[in-house]
């Protein structure tokens, strides 16, 4: 597989018209603040002073598999304590992306900067990158002959060190966070599918990562499960987690999500803010796909008194 190195520079890149947030956000190592609401943040991250960085930073993506491409050529700034949905058709790359975030996919070209290091590089600290960037995926991928808690612990004992008590104080204090702390002494098959997706969140969590990444959370839960699910994710936004979630929810791109994108065919075809890309989408692509996935059942457009700017 070819080896994308990479250009480490990065480049800074236009702002587009509308409504920016600050010029100046503070560098991503301090603790993130929120973002400004998601009314006031459309298109790219604003451009960092030289020295800053985004918490992510793709420029010029490239991923084949053999002769089929499958991105080519995505830019994209997440800025710290930002919400970024990332919508499309199946099999337009969504997963991809995300996975060439933490280097689950290697690029074959282009450059991925994560909390300021270049990640295709020839070396990458796989290990303290994917402590950095957590991932949550559709199927939750627990340790089924370990508990609730043993899952949760894992990572703090094996990647941190932490000793014992100290990773099972950790562990409990985010089942309860998540609201599972009663399963702490069950095996995950004991679990519905909503309370397994919350510990797979938990679990993520116990490494204290700068990034949580997030495909298609909800997809394989029931819908009335998928609220509890949700919830804990809009929760950990409103705590200023930088988050990328691939996801159909449209009801949450809408409600938390600070941007969305929109891929298909391996491109980021139209991206803002979502509730007015998802309200009027210029794109002939995007308003085929919103046909779609309103066709198959989610709830309809924000009545006017509930989009930005309606009194
Ligand atoms: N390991 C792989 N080997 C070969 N092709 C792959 C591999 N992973 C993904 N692909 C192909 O890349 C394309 C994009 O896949 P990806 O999983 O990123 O799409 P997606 O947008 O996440 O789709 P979905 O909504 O169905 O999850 C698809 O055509 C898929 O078949
Ligand atoms: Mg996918």
């Amino acid at each position: 597989m070819p080896d994308q190195t990479g250009a480490a520079e990065v480049e800074t890149v236009a702002v587009p018209t509308g409504p920016v947030p600050p010029a100046t956000p503070p560098p991503v190592q301090a603790l993130p603040a929120a973002p400004p609401p998601a009314e006031a943040v459309s298109g790219r991250a604003p451009v960092l002073p030289p020295g800053q960085f985004h918490p992510v930073e793709v420029r010029g993506l490239q991923k084949s598999f053999g002769l089929v491409e499958v991105l080519g050529g995505v830019d994209l700034d997440i800025q710290a304590g930002e919400v970024v949905v990332i919508l499309g058709p199946s099999g337009s790359g969504k997963s991809t992306l995300l996975r060439c975030l933490n280097m689950l996919e290697r690029p074959t070209g282009g450059s991925v900067r994560v909390l300021g290091t270049e990640v295709t590089g020839r070396r990458p600290d796989l290990v303290g990158l994917r402590r950095r960037v957590g991932m949550v995926f559709q199927q939750f991928n627990l340790f089924p002959h370990r508990t609730v808690l043993q899952n949760v612990m894992e990572g703090p004992l094996t990647v941190l060190k932490m000793d014992r008590d100290a990773a099972r104080d950790r562990a409990l204090a985010l089942l309860t966070r998540v609201g599972v702390a009663e399963k702490a002494d069950v095996k995950p098959r004991r679990l519905s599918g909503g309370q397994q997706q919350r510990v797979a969140i938990a679990r993520a969590l116990a490494l204290e990562p700068e990034i949580m990444l997030f495909d298609e959370p909800t997809s394989a839960l029931d819908p009335e499960l998928r609220s509890e699910v949700l919830d804990v994710m809009r929760s950990l936004a409103d705590d200023g987690m930088t988050m990328a979630v691939v996801t159909h929810e449209m009801d949450f791109a809408r409600r938390v999500a600070h941007r969305a994108v929109f891929l298909d065919g391996g491109r980021i075809v139209e991206q803002g803010d979502p509730r007015t890309m998802l309200a009027h989408p210029e794109s002939a692509r995007l308003q085929r796909f919103l046909n779609l996935v309103y066709w198959h059942g989610e709830p309809a457009p924000l009545p006017a008194e509930e989009t930005p700017g309606a009194s």
